[in-house]
């Protein structure tokens, strides 16, 4: 147990702050938690198996990382069995991590900081892979997610790292793979894509964009790769999926100038910038053949991180939920999570409506829900009309990080909230079906609660309809703030 973990415990019931949260955990390790030592019961449907992505440290050798987006990547695991919790965690073993172990300092240029040596050690270097942003678990392999590069593949019942996973080939050195890929589960085919500059003569000379756009069968392989062009090379984090539609927001969050960065005097955070004047366009691509069927220009450009559930209605409209930020302050927070604190972290919601025939666009604002972030939905529904959304929320003005979730009615807007209570912060909350059959039930959420009182977290089950905590699952470490998670109905336990 570090020092800083010791003090933050000695000082349980003293402090609420949610900066405990960002705090390493240094320690890999495997327990199950008994039946016995749960609160409440957990459902029958949730016999699977939770994984939850982050940074496991946001600094080493006492020198904080310059972003949070830097943080080594650590995957946990929770699998549900007939004897409890099984709990694991495990380091992901990337280049950045072992190598700045080994040192017990910075020695990779990264998202938010050069390396140490000046421009000799950073010029013409790309920022390292953390593989620590989200995860998927397709074709039976679970892969770590990490938007600037190539996932990196795991076990999913240890948690071992299998090493940089390319697609048999496939993904090649410049084909960045996103964070945000999505599976159709009428198909079972999974779509992603990346971000990089345009290669083409004209694209290049003029500073386009391009998107790269991948098609991975069910199988696990990668069968279709596809291109295409954007205004300028923008931060794209995540995309909304149809029946037929891969949907990209191409919010102005872009370069300054390339040349500081690409002269090892910058890192890459501070190159790009909030740029409205460059406009904002969506771009609606079909997944069979991955060419742009139409594009839309947004009148008052802002910041689309993460989308929710995308359908396509029978007049030939497309909705799409999504998180709305309206520029991208969020990063000034993200800079500085050890001391940051605000309602920035969070956005508000909102509903698309493209007109596919007509060219108009509609947006409105789910006025009564709380800001928050990680739109989540009941993936059964995916690319289909859904009716409901959760989220992470800021259960008032004073919140300083996420300590509510809420359940966002999409016919009326009504909202209902859960309030975490005083030192309990979240993040993402995966949704998890009922069983087959019980239609009573609208499923669960999973999440960690990182309870800031005893520098402890737990993992809470709510029921979705009510966001009633139906059981909660003392963990013996604290699990440091995330971004995404997932969920498998195979229990890997054991
Ligand atoms: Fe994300």
């Amino acid at each position: 147990m570090t020092a800083d973990v010791r003090s933050l415990r000695a000082s349980r019931d003293q402090t609420v702050s949610h900066h405990g949260g960002f705090e390493a955990l240094e320690d890999e390790l495997e327990y199950t938690v008994p039946l016995r030592a749960i609160k409440g019961s957990i459902p029958e449907a949730v016999s699977g198996t939770f994984f939850r992505i982050g940074p496991g440290r946001n600094k080493i050798g006492g020198k904080e990382f310059g972003h949070w987006f830097d943080g080594d990547g650590m995957l946990h695991s929770v699998s549900f069995n007939d004897d409890g919790v099984a709990y694991r965690n495990r380091y992901v073993r990337t280049p950045k991590y072992l190598a700045e172990t080994r040192a017990d300092k910075i020695v990779m240029r990264s998202f938010g900081h050069n390396a140490p040596g000046g421009i000799r050690k950073n010029i013409g270097r790309l920022p390292a892979n953390c593989a620590n942003t989200n995860l998927v678990y397709h074709a039976g392999k679970l892969l770590a997610l990490w938007e600037g590069g190539r996932p990196w593949r795991l076990d999913p019942a240890t948690l071992e790292t299998l090493g940089e996973y390319d697609y048999e080939g496939k993904l090649g050195r410049f084909n960045a793979f996103s964070a945000h890929g999505k599976v159709n589960p009428r198909t079972g085919v999974y779509y992603n894509f990346g971000i990089r500059p345009s290669f083409s003569p004209r694209g290049a000379l003029t500073g386009k964009g391009a998107i790269d756009l991948y098609r991975i069968a069910p199988s696990g392989e990668l069968v279709e790769k596809g291109a295409f062009e954007v205004d300028f090379l923008s931060f794209c984090h995540d995309f909304a999926l149809t029946e037929h539609y891969m949907i990209f927001f191409q919010s102005p969050i872009a370069m300054k100038s390339p040349v500081p960065w690409l002269a090892g005097l910058i890192p890459f955070d501070q190159a790009i910038a909030w740029r409205p004047e460059l406009g904002m366009k969506i771009y609606v691509v079909r997944t069979v053949d991955f060419k742009v069927e139409k594009v839309f220009t947004v009148d008052d450009p802002f910041v689309a991180i993460h989308f929710s559930n995308a359908w396509e209605t029978g007049d030939g409209k497309i909705e799409i939920d999504l998180t709305r930020f309206e520029d991208f302050s969020v990063n000034e927070l993200l800079r500085d999570v050890f001391h940051s604190k605000g309602d920035t972290f969070s956005g508000t919601f909102w509903r698309y409506t493209l007109d596919m025939h007509g060219g108009e666009m509609e947006a409105r604002q789910y006025g009564q829900a709380l800001c928050g972030e990680f739109p989540q939905w009941d993936h059964r529904c995916t690319t289909q009309p859904t009716s409901r959304m959760y989220a992470a929320c800021m259960m008032s003005g004073e919140s300083t990080f996420f300590d509510g979730i809420e359940r966002i009615d999409l016919h009326s807007g009504d909202v209902i909230s859960h309030d975490l209570g005083p030192g309990r912060y979240t993040s993402e909350a995966m949704h998890v079906a009922p069983q087959d059959g019980d239609e009573n039930q609208e499923g669960w959420l999973v999440s960690m609660v990182y309870d800031a009182r005893t520098h402890l977290s737990e993992v809470v089950i709510f029921d979705a309809r009510t966001l009633e905590e139906v059981a909660v699952v003392p963990l013996q470490n604290h699990v440091p703030f995330g971004f995404h998670c997932g969920y498998s109905p195979t229990s890997f336990a054991g």
